[in-house]
């Protein structure tokens, strides 16, 4: 799969896929917030937290049997604020960006999609639809924004960092009466963090108001 042609997706060509009346792929979002919601500082990330970023990278390729592959959606920035040495050791993952202005498929991304929509008519196409377990959405801001919309949405695993950061992007707000503070989740650690002097909690809030509709 991961060795297949790259795509380039628009919702043009995907929009008789959501059309149908499928069942829903998981997608949820995943980051780390500082105190005032800050995520991000010129391009990248404020902190340096290598313990936040593993469990970030063991969830997000986590998949319950060999084969199956999650989906990572990433915003261009947020792509490009990475190492390219990041994204080939990744397994189990297919990475899709998010561009309206890209015209060519990022080296080791699989997929470059122009709107959201088109990333969710990706996750339906077949062979993807029964390959893809989970849908990460990793921001940044506008990506994270648009997937808590979406009524596929139902985790959002936040690790609240404990500090003041200067930062230049920020965590959209969501309805925390919609998304529900989970006290403890399966596989997610309880207990507050601390590595380089910072404290940090993993958080996930979750869901607990359906959305009637199904795309
Ligand atoms: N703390 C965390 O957990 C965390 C997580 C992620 C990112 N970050 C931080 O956030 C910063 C990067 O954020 P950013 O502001 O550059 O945002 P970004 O969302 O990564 O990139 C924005 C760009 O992505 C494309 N895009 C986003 N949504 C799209 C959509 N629905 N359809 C089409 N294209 C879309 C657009 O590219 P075009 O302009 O090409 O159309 C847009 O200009 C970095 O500092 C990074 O470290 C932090």
């Amino acid at each position: 799969m991961l060795n297949q042609p790259v795509h380039i997706v628009s919702s043009t060509n995907v929009s008789t896929m959501c059309a149908d009346k499928v069942q829903r792929k998981p997608l949820r979002l995943i980051g780390a917030a500082c105190n005032n919601m800050g995520i991000g500082k010129n391009g990248h990330l404020p902190w340096d937290l290598p313990t936040e970023f593993k469990f970030f990278l063991d969830t997000t390729t986590n998949v319950s049997l060999p084969g199956k592959l999650n989906m990572m959606v990433w915003g261009r920035g947020c792509w490009f604020s990475n190492p390219d040495s990041l994204f080939s050791i990744l397994p189990n993952v297919l990475h899709v960006v998010l561009s309206t202005t890209l015209s060519t498929l990022p080296e080791h991304a699989h997929f470059l999609c122009q709107d959201f929509d088109s990333v969710i008519g990706l996750a339906l196409l077949q062979p993807l639809y029964d390959l893809v377990e989970t849908i990460w959405v990793v921001g940044g801001p506008q990506v994270y924004q648009e997937a808590l919309m979406h009524p596929w949405c139902e985790l959002v695993f936040l690790t609240n960092v404990m500090a003041d950061f200067d930062c230049d992007v920020f965590f959209p707000q969501f309805d925390q009466s919609i998304f529900k503070k989970q006290q403890r989740f399966p596989g997610v650690p309880n207990e507050i963090q601390e590595e380089n002097g910072v404290t940090f909690k993993f958080e996930v809030f979750k869901r607990e108001i359906c959305s009637a509709e199904v795309i």
